[in-house]
């Protein structure tokens, strides 16, 4: 027998950016071989008894010899089918053209699915338009680990992988004759919560120095972030919330939660510190009883019922929907976590 491998682009971060294809694959593999990118919210998908084989390298490390993992190659070999995972897009940096090559010479029959590269994710998060026809004609994808061949200068330039040589990415611009007041952002971790946006010139950007994945994009069209910048203004953006659940499958209060712009944790480990937790039905509220440091946030809860067993369970603070429902969880969560935008709503 021989397996099969599915070389699959898990997006820039956010699980919602998973194409349809890479969600139905994810949730159907025997072996999940991944990127160190990758987060636990999105390998969380594969079914319990998958095989997770983290096999990815970060920022070049570790020399290797071998171009596909040789542990993807004998799995594939067993019979097995393996979803190879990579962050973002297969084809952009990420060396899936030659897993691929590897593949095709060892005769493993394989199917590439793209996914939405870091360069369009942090762009749209960010607001800002990567080809914009007042500004920018076209959009040149580099790496910053290469020395930048830096386009026309009227595409807007995207470098990947270029803190760690920011300034001399910068100053080299400088050289090749972009203007030093060339709008420019750097984006980390985007689409993800924990995304951060800075912007500047090419003259005066500076950057912290950390490890999440960053991107550089440079261009005029940087500047229409301060009319298109959404991420931020979100009602419940950096806000973290724990929802109590009592069964496996998608919570309907945590695609709502997330779409006004909360970081929901659905699943322990709730070890960060957390700013509301809600519990939509009496059952869950043995989340308390589980984890008792959540019984010290505010806590909302759906109705009478689940009131009763969060102050069983020691619960500091309830806070009670009302009505007693999903929509009256929500609007609770707003009133507590956002009073002004419920304001400006009513
Ligand atoms: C080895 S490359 C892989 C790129 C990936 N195949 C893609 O299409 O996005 C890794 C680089 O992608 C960029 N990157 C990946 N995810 C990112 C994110 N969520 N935010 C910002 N940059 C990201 C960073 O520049 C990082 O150094």
């Amino acid at each position: 027998v021989t397996g099969f491998v599915y070389l699959v682009g898990a997006g820039p971060g956010d699980p919602r950016l998973l194409t349809m294809r890479a969600y139905e694959l994810l949730r159907s593999a025997d072996v999940v071989a991944h990127d160190e990118l990758i987060s636990t919210e999105i390998l969380a998908l594969a079914p319990p008894d998958a095989e997770l084989l983290a096999v990815g390298r970060r920022a070049g490390r570790g020399a290797t010899e071998y171009k596909l993992h040789p542990e993807v190659l004998a799995r594939a070999r067993a019979g097995r089918h393996v979803v190879r995972l990579k962050q973002g897009d297969p084809l952009v940096f990420g060396r899936g053209a030659e897993e691929a090559e590897e593949l095709a010479a060892a005769g493993v029959g394989f199917e590439i699915v793209p996914g939405i590269s870091a360069a369009l994710g942090a762009a749209a998060y960010a607001g800002i338009p990567l080809t914009d026809r007042r500004h920018a004609g076209g959009v040149h994808l580099s790496s910053g680990h290469q020395p930048v061949d830096a386009p026309s200068r009227t595409d807007t330039l995207v470098l990947y992988m270029a803190t760690r040589r920011l300034d001399a990415c910068l100053a080299r611009l400088v050289d090749e004759g972009w203007p030093p007041s060339t709008p420019a952002a750097w984006i980390a971790a985007a689409t993800t919560p924990s995304q951060r946006v800075i912007v500047g010139t090419i003259a005066d950007l500076r950057v912290p120095a950390g490890s999440a994945p960053a991107l550089l994009i440079v261009g005029e069209v940087v500047a229409l972030r301060s009319r298109l910048q959404w991420f931020e203004q979100r009602a419940l953006t950096t806000r973290r919330i724990v929802v109590g659940r009592t069964r496996a499958g998608r919570s309907v209060l945590a695609a709502q939660l997330r779409a006004l712009g909360a970081e929901v944790l659905e699943a322990p480990p709730f070890d960060r510190a957390i700013d509301l937790v809600a519990l939509p039905c009496s059952a869950s509220a043995h989340l308390l009883d589980d984890h008792p440091h959540l019984r010290n946030p505010p806590v909302v809860a759906i109705g009478p019922q689940t009131e009763a067993a969060a102050r069983e369970a020691g619960a500091r603070e309830i806070v009670r929907a009302t009505p007693h429902d999903l929509d009256g969880v929500v609007g609770a969560v707003m009133t507590r976590l956002a009073p002004r935008a419920m304001e400006a709503a009513s």
